[in-house]
């Protein structure tokens, strides 16, 4: 039987899986690589999306593929590292099921060598992009006592790696937020949910040089952007706290949980070793 909480809503209603078709789904970043990926595997399951990113003319071509799939989809060229097109972008979104904050990229270099307008531009698009989105969806969300976010994070989040800090702040960041916001909302039938992905094969490489990564952190095999984002279609379906993946960066992460000295032991050893070699 459903659960009444404090506030009123069902757990039922917030822990039930629920399926993304006829939702409308936002997506951030989605002119390549994951987001694309997550648009393409929304409209396959028949959800109604809105794409969003700075280069407009990709947009519309993924707009085409989405619509080919039977579903609607609408596209918003907006920077989300500017808090008023972050406001515009979900305010003529309509009404929101699922916000999906993915847009992000990376400069990876060493604290003593990085660039302050690079780590100021990286957190004000991955982290700040993803709050001030999710502060202007969530009104509607919380009035409606349903709707879900999904947060694409990273491993990168959850560990830090050498000559990636800048990055790495900003994916611990998000994560701090959507735990946080995840127990201000579950008991108002809103949903936030994390996917944290290990190396994924998108051109997100092109402006953050895998070489610069630990070579231990390189032994686990990139994974194709389609993957997560069947990663982050069941999140936005079953709105589980956590995903991460592949299962080698999940082993790890263990280990990092577990005994955070030894995680960063062995990566800094078998990393010397690899980058000796
Ligand atoms: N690839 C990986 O190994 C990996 C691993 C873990 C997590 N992630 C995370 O996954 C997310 C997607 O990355 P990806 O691998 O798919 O990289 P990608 O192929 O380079 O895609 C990044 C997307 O973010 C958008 N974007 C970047 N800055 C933006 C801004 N200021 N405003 C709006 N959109 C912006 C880009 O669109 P425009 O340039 O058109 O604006 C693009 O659509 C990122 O948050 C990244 O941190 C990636």
């Amino acid at each position: 039987m459903a659960k009444k909480t404090v506030h009123g809503a069902t757990q039922s209603s917030v822990l039930s899986p629920q399926s993304s078709s006829g939702k409308t789904v936002v997506i951030t970043g989605a002119s390549s690589g994951i987001g694309r990926a997550a648009a393409l595997e929304f409209a396959r399951r028949g959800a109604n999306v809105v794409i969003a990113a700075r280069r407009g003319e990709l947009l519309d071509e993924i707009a085409r593929l989405c619509r080919d799939r039977g579903v609607s989809c609408t596209t918003i060229v907006a920077d989300v590292s500017n808090r008023t097109d972050c406001k515009r972008l979900i305010d003529s979104a309509g009404r929101i099921d699922i916000l999906v904050n993915n847009a992000g990229f990376a400069i990876f270099e060493a604290i003593e060598n990085a660039k302050p307008e690079d780590l100021e531009e990286m957190m004000r698009t991955n982290y700040f992009g993803a709050v001030w989105c999710t502060q202007a969806a969530l009104p509607a969300m919380l009035a409606r006592r349903e709707g879900t976010i999904v947060n694409v994070a990273s491993i990168a989040g959850m560990m830090g790696y050498a000559r990636m800090g800048g990055y790495c702040a900003t994916k611990f960041a998000m994560i701090g937020f959507s735990e946080a916001l995840r127990d201000e909302v579950i008991d108002r039938g809103v949903r936030v949910a994390m996917v944290c992905p290990g190396t994924v094969d998108t051109n997100f490489f092109v402006k953050a040089e895998r070489g610069k990564m630990p070579g231990a952190s390189r032994l686990i095999l990139a994974i194709k952007p389609e993957r997560v984002a069947k990663a982050i279609c069941n999140s936005a379906e079953d709105g589980r706290y956590r995903r991460i993946l592949p299962l080698g960066a999940a082993v790890y992460m263990r280990l990092k949980e577990f005994s955070p000295r030894l995680a960063h032991l062995l990566m800094r050893r078998v990393s010397a070793l690899l980058e000796k070699g």
